[in-house]
């Protein structure tokens, strides 16, 4: 069988870390050129990762026949535009989150993509943990009952460190008001599996606040006063009638990248939590109702992309697993999931708490 023939835009850190190396490790994958507009990044990579042709523009990438499969890696506000020109020139799509920090232009691409016929996804890293996949076949098969309650923590201390660089920051934000960041950041993640797990959310209330007054941010000198939201919590109530409680923060004290999912049913309960500690990725706790203590439940080889471990560093465990989903869903023709649409939603809902805290109530989804 050929093989997928990928062009990668965009070379440094995240794709270094997560992308490149899970389409490196799919059997059925050709990494056939990669795109940075500072050459010697996309030099670099293609030498480490095997891709014959390097590019600076992404249009000249494009014009390549023979590659079917775009991967978008490059900063937030080029999300949009570049997987808009890619769907245009026929290929599937892979772009990291967000796609746009609005959701209609989300929506419109997801909408341009079905019409073009063309494969998406978005990079929701955390529905490629095997812990958070193995909750959702509990939900789903009737293990945990009706579902009462669930938990969402996206949390770290990344930003904690006021002379650690914020970065994905626009310089000309205003000064003298709360900068939606991490509910942005770390929510949409968050949403998208809270949403992925019990439905569609109907309402929420929240609210966000800045804790670190002064920081370095990407683009300026020195310590710099923005009221940079670190952040968030918010209540969800679930058009099926389930309870949603989340958090996220950029200055909370713990390991990355920071997970917690706890989902409580009529039958039981389980906890997903995707905290880096003792080396080990990620952990998976079951309890019923006629056996309260939560007990460790062990992952399958099955369950796990070929190769990987929980000891693999979870950038890589995660982004190998949503690579050979995708890979499957445009090879295999499977039915699609964690596309542009769920980007558009999750973006709908993040809209939704950040409304519902500047106007200090309830909001419903879509109404914000
Ligand atoms: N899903 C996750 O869990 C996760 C984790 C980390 C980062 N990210 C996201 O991944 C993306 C990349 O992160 P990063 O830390 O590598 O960012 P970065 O800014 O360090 O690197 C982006 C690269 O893209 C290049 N670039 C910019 N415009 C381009 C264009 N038009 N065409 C081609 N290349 C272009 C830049 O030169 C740079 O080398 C960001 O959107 C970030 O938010 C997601």
């Amino acid at each position: 069988m050929a093989k997928l023939r990928v062009g990668v835009l965009g070379a440094h850190a995240w794709a270094e870390k997560a992308h490149l190396p899970g389409w490196a490790a799919h059997p059925d994958v050709e990494i056939a050129a990669i795109c940075d507009i500072e050459r010697s990044r996309a030099e670099r990579m293609a030498e480490m990762f095997g891709a014959k042709a390097v590019y600076t523009d992404h249009r000249e990438l494009l014009a390549d026949a023979s590659i079917q499969a775009i991967d978008v890696c490059t900063p937030t506000v080029t999300h949009l535009p570049l997987s808009l020109d890619a769907i245009a020139a026929g290929k599937h799509v892979m772009s990291e989150k967000p796609l746009h920090t609005q959701a209609q232009p989300a929506f419109d691409a997801a909408a341009a993509a079905a019409a073009k016929g063309v494969r998406t996804k978005l990079g929701f890293t955390f529905r490629y943990s095997p812990a958070i996949r193995r909750l959702k076949g509990w939900i789903e098969d009737g293990t945990l009952g009706e579902i009462f309650h669930i938990h969402g923590l996206e949390q770290n201390s990344q930003f904690l460190d006021p002379d650690y660089e914020l970065r994905q920051f626009d310089v000309s934000s205003p000064r003298d008001r709360l900068i939606p960041a991490s509910i942005v950041g770390y929510g949409s993640h968050l949403v998208d599996l809270m949403r992925w797990l019990g439905g569609e959310f109907a309402s929420v209330a929240s609210t966000m606040r800045n804790f670190v007054p002064e920081r370095l941010v990407r683009g300026l000198e020195g310590r710099q006063r923005f009221q940079v939201e670190d952040g968030t919590v918010a209540l969800v109530e679930y058009e099926r009638g389930a309870h949603g409680m989340l958090q996220t923060s950029y200055v909370a004290v713990g390991n990355y990248p920071g997970i917690e999912i706890r989902v409580y049913g009529s039958k039981g309960a389980a906890v997903a939590r995707l905290v880096t500690e003792f080396g080990q990725a990620e952990t998976l706790t079951l309890a019923k109702a006629d056996d309260v203590e939560f007990r460790p439940q062990a992952l399958t080889e099955a369950e796990l992309p070929p190769g990987t471990t929980l000891a693999t560093p979870w950038p890589e465990l995660y982004f190998r697993n949503l690579i050979r989903f995708f890979v499957d869903e445009i090879v295999e023709g499977r039915p699609e999931e964690c596309t542009f649409l769920d980007g558009a939603k999750s973006q709908q809902i993040v809209d939704a708490i950040v409304a519902a805290h500047f106007g200090r109530r309830w909001v419903d989804v879509g109404a914000a």
